[in-house]
């Protein structure tokens, strides 16, 4: 059976990524967090803290993987501005030290905040100008995978959203928990992306993998939006009471680390070269079922 790693495999993403690959690849898959597997057939886990890669990594050497999907990040955007050294060795060195045990192709999920925000949707081609911390990390990311020799594949992507048991709220969960619970929320209203559903991502990474497709990759959900706007369509779908949603702007709201406005991602590229088809918010949010 073909090998492959996954790393941040409790995460949202890669819980979605191993539950695709498990039954055509033998599957290793790390993370700090504990096993939300259990036992299966085709996945080894591998509980490990990434950032001490000399102690971990000659496991991950010895199973000689064919690809690694690199899913294991400092995703928290105010929290990365606050601790660079924490965000420098997940998003960056991480990347640098899987590169050394590489010997097929690695996948890097990186981010539509390695761009500024001010005219986006943005192509593959656009220049990149990241304001923020976490989006330096993960332009840092990009660069260390173009001046290597390996083979490589770039995912950005933006504003996932599904559900897991035990992963971090994602807007779409945080929103629905929140308002459950009777809470007022202030939503930015500047703040414009094309959230995907992290099935369909997956769905697509694993598609662009297997079609051998190199470089820079733009895969995002079908529907530009704003938060303000996928906020109150996530609060109709689910029947929730959307008079507890104010807008506000970016400016108003005052979060820590800078954030790019006019984001996200022009998706012509993947639509291109990919049979999977890039879903809309509600059939989006039509995957997250009784949630
Ligand atoms: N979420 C988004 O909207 C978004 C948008 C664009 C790109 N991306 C990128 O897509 C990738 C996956 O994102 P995601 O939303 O699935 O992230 P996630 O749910 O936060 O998953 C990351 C996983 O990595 C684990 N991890 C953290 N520190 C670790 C360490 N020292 N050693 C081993 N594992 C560690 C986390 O465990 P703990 O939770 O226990 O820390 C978590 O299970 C990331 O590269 C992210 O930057 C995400």
């Amino acid at each position: 059976m073909r090998k492959v790693l996954v790393t941040g495999a409790a995460g949202l993403l890669g819980r979605s990524l191993v539950d695709r690959l498990k039954d055509r690849y033998s599957v290793l898959a790390v993370d700090i967090a504990s096993n939300p597997f259990g036992q299966s057939e085709n996945i080894e886990y591998y509980n490990a803290d990434l950032t001490n890669f000399e102690k971990y990594g000659p496991r991950l050497e010895k199973f000689k993987p064919e690809f690694i999907f690199n899913c294991a990040a400092y995703t928290d955007v105010d929290g990365c501005e606050r601790n660079h050294d924490l965000a420098d060795a997940l998003n960056v060195d991480l990347l640098e030290e899987l590169l050394t045990i590489s010997r097929g192709k690695i996948v890097q999920f990186s981010s539509d905040y390695v761009f500024d925000g001010k005219n986006g949707p943005y192509a593959e081609t656009d220049r990149v100008n990241p304001i923020c911390y976490y989006g330096i990390t993960k332009l840092k990311s990009e660069y260390i995978l173009q001046n290597s020799a390996g083979k490589y594949l770039v995912i950005r992507s933006n504003v996932l959203y599904g559900t897991a048991s035990n992963v971090r709220p994602n807007f779409v969960t945080w929103l629905i928990d929140s308002l459950r619970g009777g809470q007022k929320l202030k939503i930015v209203t500047d703040q414009y992306n094309n959230p995907i559903h992290v099935s369909n991502l997956a769905e697509a990474a694993v598609e662009a993998v297997e079609c051998d497709i190199s470089g820079t990759l733009h895969i995002g959900g079908s529907e530009y939006l704003s938060r303000y706007d996928l906020a109150l369509k996530t609060a109709e779908y689910f029947h929730l009471d959307t008079s507890l949603i104010t807008p506000v702007s970016t400016a108003e709201l005052g979060q820590t680390a800078d954030r790019p406005l006019k984001n996200g991602l022009k998706i012509d590229k993947a639509e291109r070269l990919l049979k999977t088809r890039f879903l809309g918010i509600d059939d989006g949010l039509r995957l997250m079922g009784n949630y």
